[in-house]
This record gives C-alpha cells, structure tokens and sequence, in this order.
C-alpha cells in the first residue's frame, strides 16, 4: 500500500463540498488514513509551494490558498499517487476527464478544488509538512 498527499482546496470547502470530494475519493477505493481542516499560514503556503516561486501565479496561488480553509489529507491505496492524480483529473478543468473531482468541481485553473503530490517522494515531503507519522492511522 502507498500513500500520497492531498488538499480540498478553499473554492471547495467554501461552497461546503468537503463530503462530495471525500465521497468520491472513498468511492474510488482510496482511504483516508489521515484528515484535518486548517487556515494555512502565509508562510506555509509559500513554503509549501516553494517549486512555484518564480511562476507568474506565485502571488496569487498563495493569496488563494490562504483565502480560506483547506482540508489536508493522507490518503493511502495501491499506485496512491497515481491512481489519485488520475481521479483528480488536469490540473485546468478545461481538460479535466468526465468524471473526474475537477471536472465535477473547479472553477478554473487555480482554484481547482484539490492539490495531489505528483510524486511518491513529493508525498512523502508534503506529508510531513502536515503530519505526524502518529497523526496517520491506516
Ligand atoms: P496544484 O496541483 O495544487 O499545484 C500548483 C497549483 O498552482 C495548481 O494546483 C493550481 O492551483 C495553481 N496553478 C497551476 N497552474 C496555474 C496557472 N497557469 N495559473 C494559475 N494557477 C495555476
């Protein structure tokens, strides 16, 4: 089993859409093995999105993902990262498959209603940004 990283973004957790992306995420055979609801920081946005420092959309990922709450997940299953950027679908939702959370939900580019790690080792950094290995129940 593996695990990979995931946030319910704030365009999500504003329209009050936290169960419906769960839902599907549990549906696919996904589990939550690790869950909680914060207002990240400024500054752990920008840490957290170091990769994207120099991006034209740096300021305003930043701006955006602290406008509200965020929900940070582990979320454990086989081929996790994957399997979970497969169901996520492209990061525009313009090209987002049927079916997939951010065809269902994004509003656009940046607020596309979830974050997946896009590497097994990116999952396991952006895991511990979050987690406590205690914080995580498989
Ligand atoms: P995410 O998968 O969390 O990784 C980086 C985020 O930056 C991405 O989802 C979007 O929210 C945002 N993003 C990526 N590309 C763009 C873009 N071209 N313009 C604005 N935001 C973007």
């Amino acid at each position: 089993m593996k695990r990979t990283f995931s946030i319910i973004k704030p365009d999500a957790t504003k329209r009050n859409i936290t169960g419906a992306i769960n839902n599907i995420i549990e549906s696919s055979g996904l589990k939550i093995i690790a869950q909680k609801r914060i207002l990240l920081t400024e500054s752990q946005a920008k840490d957290f999105y170091d990769v994207h420092k120099d991006k034209n959309f740096f300021t305003d990922l930043v701006q955006y993902m602290t406008s509200g709450p965020v929900v940070v997940q582990v979320l454990e299953g086989e081929n996790a990262v994957v399997f979970y950027r497969d169901l996520m679908g492209a990061t525009n939702p313009k090209e987002a498959k049927i079916g997939s959370i951010r065809n269902k939900y994004a509003l656009s580019i940046e607020a596309n209603s979830v974050h997946g790690s896009d590497s097994l080792e990116n999952a396991n950094k952006e895991i511990d940004f979050f987690f406590k290995e205690n914080e995580i129940v498989g």
